[in-house]
């Protein structure tokens, strides 16, 4: 194995339920992979690929998410109540396992995601070995579909019903720890794209030593046009570890798109301080 596919094994922190590659089966509408990479020639000696995937906002109550983010580090709220107007008063935004809008510096204005428990397959012996450096606790897990493709649910009440589950190889019997069902909606709302395009760019740490900067573009062909973002709407069970109780989130929203990214990993957390984006692609405001 490549050191490249090894790192981007490791680094696409953000995949595990996010990843909604390419699809297959019988019962699968007509679709097809991920168009091809276009940044790999505007960055040839950088980590890149394409990301095709399903982001979706779990409003959880604040003052949970203040009990699961560790208390040395404050929460950006205002921050996120800038990007989420109309976002349910004593909630905050986790993004399915990710707690974004960390203020690792306490300065106020610098949002690191907090990412403590990674679901990854569990033959992915390599991954599984090198999550350490960054402190994130590797869950090993079986994926259904397996990794970074979803499946048609073929409930026929629902018809063109999307799922996913990820099943922890700790938790027996078998229970989901991550059940994902959604359909498309259309316009992508309530929340706005620049929210999505900001979450995901935000550098991605546990332990706030060692940071995992993924910079996922939404200028390039694969995230417009005929491949514009799409909303999602559905439901998303996460269970132990991941929340401390099982919770069902019924008619959350959130957005299914292609993108390109650039990955940089094992960046010191402290030289991201302030970070916000390298440009146009990955800073919400094209
Ligand atoms: C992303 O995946 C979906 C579902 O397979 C597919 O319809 C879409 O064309 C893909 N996007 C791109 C840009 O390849
Ligand atoms: C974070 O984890 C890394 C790897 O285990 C370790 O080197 C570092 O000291 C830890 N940092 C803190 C603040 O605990
Ligand atoms: C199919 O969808 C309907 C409506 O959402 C639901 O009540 C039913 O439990 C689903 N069936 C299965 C097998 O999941
Ligand atoms: C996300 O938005 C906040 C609030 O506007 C901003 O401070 C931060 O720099 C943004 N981060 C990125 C990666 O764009
Ligand atoms: C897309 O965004 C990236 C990073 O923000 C920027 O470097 C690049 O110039 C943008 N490309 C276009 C075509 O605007």
């Amino acid at each position: 194995m490549s050191v490249l596919k090894l790192v981007w094994n490791i680094g696409v922190l953000w995949s595990f339920v996010l990843g909604v590659c390419a699809q297959s089966g019988p019962n699968a509408p007509a679709s097809k992979e991920s168009a091809p990479n276009p940044v790999a020639d505007i960055y040839p000696d950088g980590i890149t690929g394409t990301f095709n995937s399903s982001i979706f906002v779990l409003p959880i109550p604040f003052k949970l998410a203040r009990s699961l983010i560790p208390q040395q580090w404050s929460i950006n709220e205002k921050a996120y109540r800038e990007l989420l107007p109309g976002f349910p008063k004593n909630s905050y935004p986790t993004v399915h396992t990710f707690f974004p809008f960390v203020d690792l510096f306490n300065d106020g204005y610098s949002s690191y995601t907090y990412n403590k428990y990674l679901l990854i397959t569990a033959t992915n012996q390599l991954g599984i070995g090198a999550l350490p450096e960054y402190g994130t606790v590797p869950v090993p897990a079986t994926f259904s579909p397996s990794l970074e493709a979803y499946g048609y649910s073929g409930n026929t009440s629902c018809p063109g019903e999307i799922s996913f589950d990820a099943y922890s190889d700790f938790k027996l019997p078998p229970a989901p720890t991550v059940a994902i069902k959604f359909k498309d909606v259309g316009n992508v709302a309530p929340w706005h794209m620049n929210f999505y395009v900001n979450v995901t760019n935000q550098p991605i740490m546990t332990n706030g030593t060692v940071c995992d900067n993924q910079i996922f573009l939404y200028n390039t062909t694969l995230s417009n046009g005929v491949n514009a973002p799409r909303g999602v709407m559905g439901s998303v069970k996460l269970g132990a570890p991941l929340l401390p109780e099982d919770t069902t989130f019924n008619n959350v929203f959130g957005v299914r798109v292609d993108t390109a990214f650039l990955e940089i990993p094992s960046v010191p957390c402290p030289k991201l301080q302030g970070y916000h984006g390298t440009g146009p692609g990955d800073r919400g405001t094209f």
